[in-house]
């Protein structure tokens, strides 16, 4: 499952990336990837909960896990819904890869799955 997981945040990635490149060109398709990837949240966040569903207990780290995973999903919503309107994303870019880094980083940590920091 956590191979299902790390698919799921790839793929948003890619998306997140198309979606900001097509955005940027004024491209009508931007709406399309846009909704795929909010598909993608949905999935992310299925297969997070499905990892934490099939352990009997988890450490304090993972209630920080989730928090983090979320924070990187509403981060790449908000840019792309400010950078719309022609806001600036200074502040939401940085959160964005604090967030992605600390997620990677935690997720890699936690004892599920790969574990390249522990
Ligand atoms: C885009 C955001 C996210 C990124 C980049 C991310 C990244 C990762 C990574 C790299 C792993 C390690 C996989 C492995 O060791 O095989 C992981 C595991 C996990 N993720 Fe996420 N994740 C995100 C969002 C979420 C969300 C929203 C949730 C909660 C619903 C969640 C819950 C979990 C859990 C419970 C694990 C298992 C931790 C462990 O290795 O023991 N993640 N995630």
């Amino acid at each position: 499952m956590t191979h299902a997981h790390i698919t799921t945040w790839v793929v948003a990635l890619i998306l997140f990336v198309v979606a900001i490149a097509l955005q940027a060109k004024g491209n009508e398709k931007t709406k399309m990837v846009h909704m795929m990837l909010r598909l993608f949240y949905v999935l992310i966040i299925a297969t997070g909960a499905w990892i934490l569903y099939t352990m009997s207990s988890f450490p304090a780290l993972y209630i920080v896990k989730v928090v983090v995973g979320l924070w990187v999903i509403g981060a790449m919503e908000m840019i792309l819904i400010r950078t719309a309107k022609g806001k600036n994303t200074n502040v939401l870019w940085l959160q964005f890869i604090t967030a992605f880094v600390v997620a990677l980083y935690l997720g890699f940590k936690l004892p599920f799955g790969f574990s390249f920091f522990s």
